[in-house]
């Protein structure tokens, strides 16, 4: 049975995904990893897929260059998670901690951000990187117990990262060690796609190219 509908804007703002992502479809996945997220994405007539991934607390690691795709990716597996009726909650690291330090809480105050980032079905965490380990709101050892608490309960987690394995390994190796088991590492390549938007931008405020 497909059991799949369209987002409203309301999904979006309660999935927390930045408008700029709202439009992402498995188009706009880069190539290079195109195929294998296909498989979750609502052209591939299998869904079921999507409530397995929900229900066994599968996942990626998507690393890889500034720009390739990693925010975009998640994005789509996002909403097609959301699309399954399933809840996401979409957070970037530098946002997390924001609303950690305001005390951010949800359904009418009644969950507080620590809480839904480790009951929400699917998190995304975009941006990892290394972080102040002195940090009193929110430094790296807590984002390693928040991952670790949601591979114990087989949570679904997507994280996005210009670390490398290594580095990952580095800063986050409890979590990174607790990944492996329920998470598939990937990298995704490809070109800088800001550039081309960088480019467009330049035409269309008039700036001169050198020696033009
Ligand atoms: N077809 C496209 N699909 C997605 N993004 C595109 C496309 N064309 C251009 N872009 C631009 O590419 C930018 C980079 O994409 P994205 O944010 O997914 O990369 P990223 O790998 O997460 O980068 P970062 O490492 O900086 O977080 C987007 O902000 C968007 O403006
Ligand atoms: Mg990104």
């Amino acid at each position: 049975m497909i059991n799949h509908r369209d987002l409203q804007a309301s999904d979006y703002t309660r999935m927390n995904l930045p408008a700029d992502l709202w439009e992402r479809t498995l188009a706009d996945v880069p190539e290079s990893i195109r195929e294998p997220i296909a498989l979750y994405c609502r052209c591939d007539p299998d869904a079921a897929r999507v409530d397995e991934m929900v229900r066994d607390g599968l996942g990626w690691v998507l690393w890889g260059d500034p720009g390739v795709g990693k925010s975009t990716t998640a994005a789509v597996i996002a909403k097609e998670v959301r699309s399954h009726a399933h809840s996401v909650f979409f957070v970037t690291v530098h946002d997390l901690r924001e609303m950690i330090r305001s005390k951010a809480t949800f359904d009418d105050n009644t969950v507080t951000v620590m809480e839904r980032a480790k009951d929400v079905e699917l998190l995304v965490i975009d941006g990892v990187r290394q972080m102040d380990p002195r940090d009193p709101v929110f430094n790296g050892y807590e984002l390693e117990r928040l991952i670790e608490s949601r591979l114990a309960w087989k949570k679904a987690t997507v994280l996005t990262t210009r670390l490398n394995p290594n580095e990952q390994k580095l800063h986050f190796p409890d979590a990174m060690e607790a990944m492996r088991v329920r998470c598939a590492v990937l990298e995704v390549k490809g070109p800088n796609r800001r550039e081309g938007v960088q480019a467009e931008l330049q035409a269309r405020l008039g700036v001169k190219k050198k020696g033009a």
